[in-house]
């Protein structure tokens, strides 16, 4: 069975994305990926994650359910990760958009990447669960910290709290492990 028709059309998915860097090591980070017309497309603002898109014109897409993979990508500190499976891409556009939101007028760049191999992994239950739904929450609001205004921060702060008591009432070790990196990642901030 092709895994592919796992995935929604027109659905937005949170993966891992990989892209080489430079000098030949990887740069792994967390970015929503929608599934169009048998198509990844991405919306990236400017980061190296698409400075090396432009370079190399292709990427992996990593499909995990694993929470600290996802916190310990954006930080930086990603060792290995539970995989389910990944999926190499060959860019075939790039265009780009303005995207007007809360947190002002952006440029974002539109990349649209064929399927050229796909490598399962473990293939893990098809699961939503509700403590990880929200420290992705977390962490996608995290990666717009510097952008926010001192009200917004003030009011994120307060959401990692209330995050807190979620996490306590039906989170795991994982994500009470992502949970206080995003606090200490907080503090150096
Ligand atoms: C779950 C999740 C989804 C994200 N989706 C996007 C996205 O679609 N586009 C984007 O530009 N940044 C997205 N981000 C933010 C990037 O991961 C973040 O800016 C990261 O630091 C980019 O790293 P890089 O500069 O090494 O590419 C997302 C972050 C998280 C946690």
């Amino acid at each position: 069975m092709n895994i592919l028709n796992k995935l929604e059309e027109g659905n937005i998915y949170e993966v891992l994305i990989a892209t080489e860097n430079g000098d030949g090591t990887l740069n792994i980070k967390p970015f929503g990926v929608k599934f169009e017309e048998q198509h990844f497309v991405l919306h990236l603002f400017p980061n190296k994650t698409l400075f090396n898109i432009k370079q190399k014109k292709s990427f992996t897409v990593y499909f995990t359910n694993d929470v600290l993979a996802y916190t310990n990508a954006l930080f930086g500190l990603l060792d290995d990760f539970d995989k389910d499976f990944a999926v190499e891409c060959e860019v075939e556009n790039i265009s780009s958009d303005q995207v007007a939101d809360s947190y002002g007028k952006n440029i974002a760049a539109i990349i649209t990447a064929k399927v050229i191999k796909i490598i399962e992994h473990d293939k893990t239950l098809p699961i939503i669960n509700r403590a990880t739904n929200h420290i992705i929450d977390l962490l996608v609001e995290f990666s717009r910290y510097s952008f926010m205004d001192v009200d917004k921060q003030t009011q994120f702060v307060e959401k990692i709290e209330s995050t807190e008591n979620i996490i306590n009432k039906c989170g795991n070790k994982k994500h009470k492990k992502a949970l206080n990196l995003i606090k200490k990642e907080l503090k150096q901030e």
